[in-house]
């Protein structure tokens, strides 16, 4: 059985009261550990102080980006090192925006994934095709190449605990969701991808979430699918009601 896990990705919005806030109104109502995973990624900037808020609930905090370097001359860049110092359990990595603004390649993906297991980080390694690939066809050979590039290397035992995010490009902050049966189908294949990269054991046991303007009103459906095993949420993450209720699908 794979555990559901629904991280919020709050990108680049909200301040340090409103991230506290959100965790006071949150944090009495997270489910248990033991049936879903909790998570919010959330600015750098504010990733110690969730931490602390979050101490001795089940909602855990992840970081959006990181380098793959310990330490060096890399202005503005955060370390593995530095997320594991603060106690931070996830990291994303491979974000489309990231990929897409900040250039970063499927051979830093994998660098950044093989750095979080170093530190003891669990990666939230992301993977999409752009509305263009996906009319060409291309969306199988596009999400397949992203995860084993991202992968290669790791040990079976590292790429079961990795958590796969699909997140179609063009779902993304748009407010079209791919069908749940189309996002199921694509996270099938992502799967029979790792099952030929690695092993079937793995395959079966690795997480894939969905991505790409999950709400309230069709969380439910989309976890419903077999190889939908949670949600990566931007938008609908924000505000604590709404995120209480992409949990509560969980
Ligand atoms: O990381 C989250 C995704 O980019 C989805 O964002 O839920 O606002 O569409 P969205």
């Amino acid at each position: 059985m794979r555990k559901p896990i629904i991280a919020g990705n709050w990108k680049m919005y909200k301040n340090q009261a409103e991230a506290l806030q959100f965790v006071e109104a949150v944090k009495n109502n997270i489910p248990s550990a033991s049936k879903v995973e909790s998570v919010i990624c959330a600015p750098a900037v504010y990733l110690q102080s969730l931490v602390v808020a979050t101490k001795g609930t089940d909602l855990e905090v992840g970081a959006q980006n990181m380098h793959y370097e310990v330490e060096g001359a890399f202005t503005g860049e955060i370390s593995p090192s530095q997320l594991a110092d603060i106690v931070v359990k996830y990291v994303v990595l491979g974000h489309s925006e990231r990929r897409e603004y900040f250039n970063e390649t499927d051979e830093a993906v994998n660098k950044k994934a093989h750095a979080a297991f170093a530190h003891g980080l669990t990666p939230i390694i992301c993977c999409g095709e752009t509305l263009e690939e996906r009319e060409a066809g291309q969306t199988v050979s596009k999400v397949s190449s992203q995860i084993t590039a991202a992968i290669a290397g790791l040990t079976p035992e590292q790429v079961t605990s990795v958590v796969v995010a699909y997140e179609p490009i063009w779902a993304i902050g748009t407010g079209k969701t791919a069908t749940a049966q189309d996002a199921n189908e694509t996270c099938g294949e992502i799967r029979a991808a790792i099952g030929e990269a690695v092993n079937d054991y793995v395959a079966q046991a690795v997480r894939i979430q969905y991505g790409g303007s999950v709400k309230p009103a069709n969380v439910v459906e989309l976890l419903s699918m077999e190889h939908i095993d949670g949600a990566l949420v931007g938008g609908a993450s924000l505000d604590a009601a709404s995120y209480l209720k992409l949990l509560e699908a969980g």
